[in-house]
């Protein structure tokens, strides 16, 4: 019988789409994947390192483990960008943890398991400058049957001086367009209905002459039923080119996530973002040029170095003046080994940096709900997802603007599309009912 491998992801998005390559290279490989914690012998957590309480709680559920590892029990190896940080520090910091796996060299796991199996213990973090596992199909383990992630492109070589993800992903690199068209092409002939292309700058993709407009403009051309999106977009890379192409096809969805990171131009600076506020606001009025019905989200950091009340006020303003759909909201975390823990001072006390993040979530939450009572009375067009988690009788989906729409089930099957008239709101959702002239 063949040994089983559970696996277990933390962090974003391509975290997610890496655990797929990972869970098709350990089958192709002759691993089974568990379905549960139970049943495995060996358990994989895949790990986030971009701010501490992050590496916190995969720490925390390291310790945990340990009641399940006995003789000849569950072993536990760590991947992703927490692996690829501390390196065999981890396993000397965690003993009870075999082996750590960096993001590039998921290929070495059969190996790094098989060692294990003799009582080796290792870590495998180099990283590539051409790693794309484009050739690998990854198992759809996330997947609800209807959306998957394509990852096209990883690294990152932006800098930004807080940032701890140049250090844990490397250079960037873009897969081949074909392998990516061909990939989402399989999805939709097998029934998917929507595609997420990934990457941590997803907009500075770049194979040969194709750069991220042309790869959405061939994806979206498969089948006007095929939904595509993306993410993340750097502001720094967001062209009229691109916009262009998503105005071109209704099948690109009408929301960008944008991160702003700071609303102060002092700041923007020192995060060497390579943008000014004004800059950042002329993209998001390309924005509603060219996609009137475009929703615009956004990552922010409170309480980076030096952060005065002026700059959070800043901030602030800014988050009044594009009201935005939804927002991420974080408090600076200082990264060893980035520019800012070698040159810039950690020195906003916990409690300010709490305080400012309130301040940004309060007035985020009030505008989401004025921007959600906007939307009733309009019609969309849903993406039937699944039954919704609080009722049975109700079923979810999400627009274009990627906003969750909850409406009773009716005749709607998941994996349709069905036209939904918004009735009412909350901050976070939109609830409506099926119309039936579709
Ligand atoms: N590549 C994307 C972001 C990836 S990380 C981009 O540049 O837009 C996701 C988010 O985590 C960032 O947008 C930022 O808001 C936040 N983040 C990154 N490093 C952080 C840190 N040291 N402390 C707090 N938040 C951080
Ligand atoms: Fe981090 Fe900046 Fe790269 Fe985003 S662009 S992953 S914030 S360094
Ligand atoms: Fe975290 Fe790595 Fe993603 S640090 S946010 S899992 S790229």
């Amino acid at each position: 019988m063949s040994e089983k491998v559970y696996i277990e992801t933390y962090g974003c998005q391509m975290n997610f789409a890496d655990s797929e390559v990972v869970g098709s290279i350990l089958r192709e490989a002759g691993y089974t994947l568990a379905a549960t914690l139970d049943e495995a012998a060996y358990v994989l957590i895949n790990t986030c390192a971009i701010r501490d309480n992050a590496e916190q709680r995969v720490r925390h559920r390291v310790r945990e483990l340990r009641s399940r590892q006995g003789r000849g029990g569950l072993r536990i190896g760590v991947l992703g960008c927490m692996a690829e940080r501390l390196q065999s520090r981890l396993m000397e910091e965690e003993d009870n943890v075999s082996f750590v796996c960096g993001p590039d060299a998921y290929r070495r796991l059969p190996d790094l398991l098989r060692g294990v199996a003799e009582g080796r213990k290792a870590a495998e973090v180099e990283l590539s400058t051409t790693e794309t596992y484009a050739d690998i199909e990854p198992v759809r383990l996330a997947s609800n049957g209807i959306s998957a992630y394509i990852s096209i492109m990883r690294g990152c070589q932006n800098y930004c001086t807080y940032c701890v993800v140049p250090y844990t992903r490397g250079r960037e690199r873009s897969r081949d367009p074909r392998t990516v068209v061909a990939e989402a092409e399989g999805l939709f002939a097998r029934g998917y209905r929507e595609v997420t292309l990934l990457g941590q700058n997803v907009n500075s993709y770049r194979h040969g002459d194709t750069g991220f407009a042309a790869l959405m403009d061939a994806v979206a051309s498969i089948d006007p039923g095929l939904r595509v999106r993306f993410a993340t977009s750097h502001p720094k890379d967001l062209g009229d080119d691109l916009l262009e192409v998503m105005a071109s096809h209704t099948n690109i969805c009408r929301c960008i996530h944008l991160p702003v990171q700071s609303g102060s131009d002092r700041m923007l600076k020192m995060m060497n973002r390579k943008y000014t506020v004004e800059w950042y606001l002329g993209r998001v009025e390309a924005i509603r040029r060219l996609l009137p019905d475009c929703s615009v989200t956004t990552d922010v950091i409170a309480g980076f170095s030096g952060e005065t009340e002026d700059d959070h006020q800043a901030t602030l303003d800014l988050f009044r003046r594009v009201r935005y759909d939804y927002a991420y909201m974080f408090k600076y975390s200082q990264r060893e080994g980035t520019y800012a823990s070698r040159h810039l001072p950690d020195d906003i006390p916990d409690e300010v940096k709490t305080r400012r993040l309130n301040e940004i979530i309060a007035l985020q939450g009030q505008i989401a709900l004025e921007n959600n009572r906007r939307e009733v009375g309009r019609e969309y067009e849903v993406l039937v997802e699944g039954e919704s988690h609080r009722s049975k009788e109700r079923l979810f989906g999400r627009n274009s603007q990627n906003k969750v729409l909850v409406f009773d089930r009716g005749d709607a099957q998941p994996g349709t599309y069905r036209t939904v008239r918004v009735d009412d709101c909350t901050a976070a959702t939109l609830l409506g009912s099926l119309t039936h002239n579709n």
